[in-house]
């Protein structure tokens, strides 16, 4: 085994959820390490022991900085970062505005790949190591995506995002069939390189065609260990005009599932605005909804259901540039307000489970990223719980790590990400 590194710091490992299995699922160690090699971790510990047992290993010391996982970001669209924070318009309305004219850019490999870069260095700096990210209707935006992923040894997702109907934009518009053979393509190129995983994206139903809905469907069939990923149910004003073009449908999952595109591996944005026999369906086949509060609250589409956890895999993303931050800690921050409005209060060790193993149990990589276990990739951050004045005075006065947490987790940025590790090794400029 080489290159043996002991990370040491206050340690969080999660056994499980904690809404499940209460806060005993996770275990605070004040002076714990973390040792890796080889790009996995190896083993956690107290620190004393771990140094005792390794004496050879390379040691980085984060005093009293928090070691967690990297934060999962479990759906945003890296094209739309330049305009993230783009002011005044709900969902549709801020679609033809700002999202579509950018993403038209997408087909310049040139733009994609310095736009993907800076989405990279954006995202490592906020803590965040894995994103399932949509692209847009150009292979290039993929291809730029995936390169820039696999050259820094991230672990990322993505894929094209198909658009064939007239209500997307002349320019921004796919067919059925180029859909299925870009795809196809790319998939083909870049699913299971590295650590690189396809996604086959029809970017929401209102934008396809039935045919093209069917052709992604297949693709899927044929390719069913990939994830799927779309929009449901964002706004009210979207569920009726998909009403409008689908009016055969029973509800909106009903467009999914009509056309093959319901099932264990499907991730389902945003999810607000459920009807019954929806929850039923996504709970019975076992897919997974994504809850991206910031962009809930920024574009103003609602306040989605927490307790549907109960019943399903629920990860926490971004959503960028719907979503108004790049942060999963100001991610989680809204995750808490919009829960509060429901009349709930997630516990920080929900929070933190959410943007870490919560989110890799919905993109199915559970088993290797999203916790600090022996096996586990060492893909992690070392969090400053004082990064700033007012955090640090509030942290002050805590009684517990989750008393001391929960100001950086409601005020912090990326000014408390100390330090990213992508498979055990720092990427953090200084
Ligand atoms: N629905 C379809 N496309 C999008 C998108 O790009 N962002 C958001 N928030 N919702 C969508
Ligand atoms: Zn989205």
């Amino acid at each position: 085994m080489t290159g043996k590194r002991l990370i040491l710091g206050q340690v969080l490992e999660f056994s499980g959820d904690p809404a499940r299995e209460g806060s005993g699922a996770a275990r605070h160690r004040r002076r714990g390490a973390v040792l890796v090699a080889d790009g996995h971790i190896v083993a956690v510990d107290e620190a004393d022991i771990l140094r005792a047992a390794h004496p050879e290993a390379a040691v980085t010391d984060h005093g009293d900085h928090l070691i967690l996982p990297g934060f999962i970001d479990a759906h945003a669209h890296y094209p739309q970062t330049a305009i993230i924070a783009s002011w005044g318009k709900r969902l549709i309305d801020w679609l033809n505005s700002y999202t579509f004219p950018e993403e038209m850019r997408f087909g310049d490999p040139d733009y994609a790949t310095r736009v993907a870069a800076r989405y990279f260095d954006l995202v490592l700096s906020h803590g965040t190591t894995t994103v399932a990210s949509y692209c847009t209707i150009h292979p290039e935006s993929v291809e730029a995506f995936f390169a820039k992923a696999q050259a820094r040894g991230l672990r990322m997702l993505a894929g094209k995002t198909c658009m064939d109907r007239d209500t997307a934009p002349e320019g921004l518009r796919d067919t059925a069939q180029s859909a299925y053979d870009d795809s196809k393509a790319l998939l083909d190129r870049w699913h299971g390189v590295d650590r690189l995983s396809y996604i086959v994206t029809p970017r929401f139903s209102p934008t396809s065609t039935r045919g093209q809905l069917d052709a992604l469907g297949t693709l899927w069939a044929e390719h069913p260990d990939c994830l799927m990923q779309t929009h449901l149910s964002e706004q009210t004003d979207e569920i009726a005009w998909m009403h409008s073009l689908y009016p055969e449908a029973r509800d909106y999952l009903d467009t999914y599932e009509a056309h093959g595109l319901l099932g264990e591996n499907g991730l389902y944005g945003h999810a607000i605005h459920l009807t019954p026999r929806e929850i039923d369906r996504l709970a019975e086949v076992g897919a997974a909804l994504v809850h991206c509060p910031t962009s809930n609250t920024f574009i103003g589409s609602g306040l989605f259901d927490m307790s549907l956890r109960a019943r399903m895999r629920v990860g926490l993303a971004t959503d960028t540039g719907g979503g108004s931050s790049f942060s999963m800690l100001r991610t989680m921050a809204a995750a808490y307000e919009i829960a509060q409005l429901r009349g709930t209060a997630l516990h920080p060790s929900e929070l933190i489970w959410l943007a870490t193993g919560a989110s890799a149990e919905a993109l199915k990589l559970g088993d290797r990223i999203g916790r600090l276990a022996p096996g586990y990739e060492a893909d992690m951050i070392a969090l400053d719980l004082a990064s700033t004045p007012a955090i640090a005075q509030a942290a002050a006065r805590a009684e517990d790590i989750w008393q001391a947490i929960f100001p950086t987790i409601m005020m912090g940025d990326d000014r408390a990400i100390i330090q990213t590790y992508i498979a055990g090794q720092p990427v953090k400029p200084d």
